[in-house]
């Protein structure tokens, strides 16, 4: 990230929660965004909350999971900022039903927001990325490591962003590109009061949490720390990783029982 050099980043889900708070952090330092969301008012909103010049900030309206919508937020970009040293993909719904209980369409628009989004966003920005030698991060969930009642067709969307995200790594490594993913536990954010259950309607009032609901900004620190340092993948909580190794290792039953009583009553 250099802003002298004018650096620009696209965020998909850039109107709420953890895409707007990551804009704002790139914007303190010194860097230009995008914003990309379906919901123009929405959109508008989030970029005044912003609160800075104009020319640094572009509104691109549109649904990440149709490739034309994301050749055209990255068009617009480029004719802003002349390319892109970025994308960070934080686009998404939440979902929590059991397999046997979802609907097949509403599977089909957990997997469109979670997963279709990265996959068009980052074929959209690559060229201009690898231009760039810049950073393409993407937002997946605790729940794409690690099976979680509940959360089936949300973990496997999830689960197909990491593996897209760590085979692109190995294909643009030597160009200079960055690829990173995210994967937190819950956070705080407008999704948390926004979670379907398998017919499509929101849960009213939100499922109990089983775990500590982390700080938005804490999240928003960690994707910005992934474009500066580099890194390739991010738990939070961080001793996930060595949790995850440790249940791979021992089979899973211990883990399994665990995650059985903390996600009771579906
Ligand atoms: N909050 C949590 O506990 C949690 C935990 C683990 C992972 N995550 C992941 O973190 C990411 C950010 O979540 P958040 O909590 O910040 O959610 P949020 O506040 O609900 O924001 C979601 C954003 O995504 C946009 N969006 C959704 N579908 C889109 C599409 N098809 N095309 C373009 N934009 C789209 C929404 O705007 P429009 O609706 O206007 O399009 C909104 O700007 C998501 O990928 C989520 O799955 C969240």
């Amino acid at each position: 990230m250099n802003p002298e050099k004018g650096c620009a980043f696209l965020i998909t889900g850039g109107s709420s929660g953890l895409g707007w708070e990551v804009a704002r952090r790139l914007l303190d330092r010194g860097c230009s965004v995008g914003l990309m969301a379906r919901n123009e008012k929405r959109l508008t909103e989030a970029v005044s909350l912003l609160n800075v010049e104009a020319s640094r900030v572009v509104a691109c309206v549109g649904d990440a999971a149709e490739p034309e919508a994301c050749s055209r937020a990255v068009k617009m970009m480029t004719d802003a900022f002349g390319g892109l040293n970025g994308l960070v993909c934080c686009a998404g719904m939440s979902m929590r039903a059991s397999v046997e209980s979802t609907e097949f369409q509403i599977a089909e628009n957990v997997m469109r927001a979670n997963f279709w989004t990265v996959f068009h966003a980052t074929q959209a920005a690559l060229p201009s990325v690898l231009a760039r030698k810049g950073s393409l991060v993407a937002v997946a969930s605790l729940a794409g490591h690690r099976g979680v009642p509940g959360y089936g067709v949300y973990g496997a969307a999830k689960r197909a962003v990491i593996g897209l995200y760590e085979s692109l790594r190995l294909e643009v490594s030597d160009a200079g590109v960055h690829v990173g993913i995210f994967s937190p536990g819950f956070f705080e954010s407008p999704l948390r009061r926004q979670v379907l259950n398998g017919k499509g309607e929101v849960i009213d009032p939100p499922p109990s949490l089983p775990f500590r609901l982390w700080p938005l900004d804490r999240c928003a620190d960690l994707v910005v720390q992934s474009l500066e340092r580099r890194k390739r993948l991010i738990y939070l909580p961080g001793f996930m990783r060595y949790l995850n190794a440790f249940d791979d290792v021992t089979g899973g039953g211990l883990g399994d029982r665990f995650l059985k009583s903390r996600f009771r009553g579906l």
